[in-house]
């Protein structure tokens, strides 16, 4: 492996240009908040055609309404030059860059990624998604028969198949606590947790917000509730890094996964997994490598455009501020969720404005709607792009608010809802 500290200078200017680049990107992001700061919101919008980014940051087809981060983010266009100057970089002299400078940068990108999430780099894994996180962790459990995993019926399968996996590896038994949509009650759903623990309980595992409603789910408590059993507390954040500010360790999980192509904005198959230093030998992981390396043994090459990617969309993000985003985020759902009363023969399921609201607004469909034909519509007659929830479940749609999205967008679909629905 070549040690970037004997790079011939040139290719470590390259490489330091690389890095200049990323810092470019945050100061000329800095400069966009000293500007809107100086002039407020009206000269904003004024300017700023995207929310809370520049115009020219998207690559939307024309006329666009993306109301689908919940699915798969868009990459903003800074981070996506970033990506492919990564990749030409890298074409350059494969083995020199890929097991040289930018193997390191990969290590600085969990750095980045630590600081974002509240914990140390060493306790940071990249991973392709959260799926791939969760599976990874689970497979580095080990459980015996009879042992029981706690989990709620609004899991996605991304959270919900590597607990599938234990239970048939070994006779595990997996318990449900149910939590309708149109909870609205935090201590509800604590209190249906701690009556399901029994003493063979061995994980509480639970999304941060949930995939179905955007109900912020009480991490805190829940983590708080596992750790007073001896069980671990392990956090599904598909649906939360990126839209609101994340600090693992005031939550209090034992491990937390999370995509790099959902609310981060980065390229599609990143992701990170916060493993807590605390866990030490309870976890063995095969993909591994020490300290949790981004290359290792273990791990094999990965995507290192992508990764490197991923670290400039952390940086764009901390360049708005993730307070700023988070409150972008949920002004537009709020106004959404209040204008969604006045749309006939539909009901909201997701919580009112307050602690439990997320940047995911759902609501069910009249029973003549399919949700599925339902989403075609609205994207081949309005130019909405929107999630479907399945007819056999809730036969619903649901919304995401980001930060590229604006009051325009929300306004835009609440008048496609009335014509589609009146
Ligand atoms: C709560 C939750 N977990 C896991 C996933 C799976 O995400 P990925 O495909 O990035 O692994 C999703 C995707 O929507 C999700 O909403």
């Amino acid at each position: 492996m070549i040690d970037a500290s004997s790079s011939p200078s040139h290719t470590r200017r390259d490489f330091l240009s690389a890095i200049g680049a990323m810092s470019a990107m945050r100061l000329v992001a800095d400069e966009r908040w000293k500007t809107i700061a100086a002039h407020g919101a009206d000269a904003h919008t004024a300017r700023v055609a995207r929310g809370l980014a520049a115009p020219e940051d998207f690559l939307f087809a024309p006329e666009l309404v993306y109301l689908q981060t919940g699915s798969l983010g868009p990459t903003p266009r800074p981070v996506m030059e970033r990506t492919i100057a990564v990749w030409k970089e890298l074409e350059r002299n494969p083995s020199f860059y890929g097991y040289g400078a930018q193997e390191h940068a990969m290590d600085d990108v969990r750095a980045s990624a630590a600081r974002f999430l509240g914990c140390k780099t060493d306790e940071i894994l990249l991973t392709r998604c959260t799926t791939d996180g969760m599976n990874t962790l689970a497979q580095g459990l080990t459980f015996a028969t009879g042992d029981r995993v706690l989990t709620t019926d609004q899991e996605h399968p991304g959270g919900r198949h590597c607990w599938d996996y234990v239970a048939r590896r070994y006779g595990v038994a997996i318990d449900v606590v149910p939590i309708p949509p149109g909870e609205n009650d935090a201590s509800a759903i604590v209190d249906r947790f701690a009556k399901a623990i029994t003493p063979r309980t061995r994980v509480l595992s639970f999304s941060h917000l949930l995939s179905s409603t955007g109900l912020r789910m009480p991490v805190v408590q829940l983590s708080a509730l596992a750790r007073a059993h001896g069980c671990l507390a392990i956090v599904d954040g598909a649906q939360s890094v990126g839209g609101i500010p994340v600090d693992v360790k005031a939550l209090g999980c034992h491990a937390y996964a999370t995509s790099g192509h959902k609310w981060l904005l980065g390229p599609k198959g990143t992701g990170l997994l916060y493993l807590s230093e605390e866990l030490g030998e309870r976890v063995d992981l095969v993909s591994a490598a020490p300290n949790h390396a981004a290359y290792g043994d273990g791990t094999g090459v990965t995507s290192i455009p992508s990764v490197l990617g991923l670290g400039a969309a952390l940086e764009y993000l901390s360049a708005i501020g993730m307070e700023r985003v988070e409150a972008h985020n949920l002004g537009l759902r709020n106004r959404l969720f209040a204008a969604l009363y006045d749309v006939p023969t539909i009901r909201v399921v997701s919580a009112p404005a307050g602690p439990l609201a997320s940047g995911l607004v759902t609501f069910r469909l009249p029973d003549d709607r399919e949700s599925r034909a339902f989403q075609l519509t609205m994207r081949e007659r309005h130019n909405v792009e929107l999630k479907m929830v399945p007819k056999n479940w809730m036969n619903g749609i649901r919304v995401s608010t980001h930060l590229f999205n604006t009051e325009q967008d929300v306004d835009q679909l609440i008048t496609a809802l009335k014509r589609e629905l009146a």
